[in-house]
């Protein structure tokens, strides 16, 4: 396994950066958190105690861990990332936000240091435009809970040296990930795509009368999603032949969504001020607080990859 960084520092300590923090801090990494709020520093703490009490809970921290003392708090991100060796940055979704952060840190991070932003969207060749060395600004994009979920994406800008992709990506292993190689600066990279490319279908599914948001969410979640956590779409492609794959293809892909706007599934709810879990509406009604739901999702994915390393330590076994 690659070498973890020997020093991160971590700019933006919302939901992503405290999640960040403990995945690194976890791995024996000294961690700088760093934010412009006081008061979002100590609500980051106190979602570091959250997650390690859920990596406990799990087994997946030894009960005499503590990652909490590797993470270090800044309020200054030039003095944060004076002695990085990977700087990640996790602000707010907001162009003017990173280019004051990559602008910044450029300057006062060591010359070698890698520049990673964590953006869902922004694309990285345009990160790279707000500093002076852009071959060092790398995409690194996490998904949440960035303590439980296996697959990080290293996203290539038009300007990123092989050499940042290599050695991010080696930091991504060395917290106990894998790095998928985003080779193309696309919207999305690769796994927004897919999964905006499902919602899309999903909204029209509904719009069209075909089926209800419950019996869609079902269709997914406990059948094509469940079955493909086993197998990827190309696998399946494989076992049931592609010659019949082509032909569905062939008949199907005129009649998928080709929307290029969210629609009403979202504007109506909006409007209504039915915004998600934390508003008690969404797609769906709920009791649960937001924390509540969010516990329940993360146990579901803890038992699926439970189940998974099971089965695959059983493979292993029978293998040998
Ligand atoms: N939340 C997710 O599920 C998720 C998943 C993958 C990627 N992302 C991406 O990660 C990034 C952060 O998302 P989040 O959900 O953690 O956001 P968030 O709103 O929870 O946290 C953002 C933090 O950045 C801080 N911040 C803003 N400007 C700053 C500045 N100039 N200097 C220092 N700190 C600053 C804010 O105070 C806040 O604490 C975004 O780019 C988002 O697209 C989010």
């Amino acid at each position: 396994m690659a070498d973890p960084p020997s020093t991160v520092s971590i700019v933006g300590a919302g939901t992503m950066g405290a999640g960040l923090a403990v995945q690194f801090a976890r791995h024996g990494v000294a961690v700088t958190l760093i934010d412009h709020r006081e008061s979002n520093l100590a609500d980051a703490e106190g979602a570091i105690a959250d997650a390690t009490a859920f990596l406990r809970a799990e087994g997946l921290l030894a009960a005499s861990a503590s990652p909490a003392e590797r993470i270090e708090r800044s309020l200054d991100a030039a003095d944060g990332v004076a002695d990085a060796e990977f700087v990640l940055e996790t602000v707010s979704e907001d162009r003017e936000r990173k280019r004051a952060v990559f602008e910044t840190v450029a300057g006062a991070a060591p010359d070698d240091a890698v520049l990673a932003s964590n953006t869902s969207g922004i694309p990285i060749t345009e990160l790279g435009t707000f500093v002076p060395d852009p071959e060092r600004v790398v995409g690194c994009h996490w998904w949440n809970p960035p303590y439980l979920l296996p697959l990080v994406e290293v996203v290539r800008g038009a300007e990123t040296s092989t050499d940042v992709i290599d050695r991010t990506a080696g930091y991504v292993e060395g917290v106990g990930r894998e790095p998928i190689v985003v080779e193309r600066d696309v919207p999305g990279f690769v796994w927004n795509r897919i999964q905006f490319a499902v919602l899309r279908e999903c909204t029209q599914l509904v719009a069209d009368g075909v089926a209800s948001v419950e019996d869609v969410e079902r269709a997914v979640r406990d059948g094509y999603a469940l079955r493909t956590a086993a197998v990827g779409p190309f696998e399946t492609a494989d076992l049931s032949g592609l010659e019949l794959f082509r032909d569905v293809a062939d008949d199907l892909y005129p009649h998928l969504s080709t929307a290029t706007e969210a629609g009403p599934a979202f504007d109506d709810r909006i409007a209504r001020g039915e915004t998600g879990v934390a508003a008690g509406a969404g797609f769906h009604d709920y009791e649960e607080s937001l924390a509540e739901a969010i516990r329940r999702r993360d146990e579901r994915v803890r038992a699926i990859g439970r189940a998974r390393e099971r089965t695959e330590s059983r493979e292993e076994a029978n293998d040998g």
